[in-house]
């Protein structure tokens, strides 16, 4: 896993050619996944996150087309299908720019509760 200077880490995505195919695979991931989402549609013009979390520690990618990513106002990143980032509990993460196609996949180390939001 790799730390850019702001600390935020991404982790290495695989991508295999397979019989004219593209597999994609993610693995040793740092946490217990126990909650998978993805959301697509999303509007360009829409913010979606803009929040922090108790406990939740997540790592998100785009299985589809692109967006960017700002973490505490801090590192802003262009996420596709390439990079996968951890977004710690206490990382306001803010995800926008959103390309038409885009599928944006998270992996949560916790199931979902309201109640672990800081909104
Ligand atoms: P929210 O986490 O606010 O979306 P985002 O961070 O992408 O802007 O969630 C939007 C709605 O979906 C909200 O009503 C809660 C619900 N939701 C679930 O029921 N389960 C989940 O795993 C997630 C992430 C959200």
């Amino acid at each position: 896993m790799a730390e850019n200077q702001n600390g935020v880490k991404r982790m290495e995505i695989k991508h295999i050619q397979s019989r004219g195919a593209l597999l994609t695979s993610l693995e040793k991931f740092p946490f217990e996944v126990k909650r998978i989402y993805y959301i697509q549609g999303i509007q360009n013009n829409d913010v979606r996150g803009n929040h922090t979390h108790k406990k939740t520690r997540q790592l998100i990618t785009c299985i589809r087309g692109n967006c960017r990513l700002n973490i505490n106002n801090l590192s802003v990143m262009f996420l596709d299908s390439t990079e996968s980032i951890i977004i710690e509990p206490s990382d306001t993460h803010k995800i926008y720019n959103f390309s038409n196609d885009c599928i944006l996949m998270v992996l949560a180390s916790e199931e979902y509760s309201e109640n672990d939001y800081i909104r």
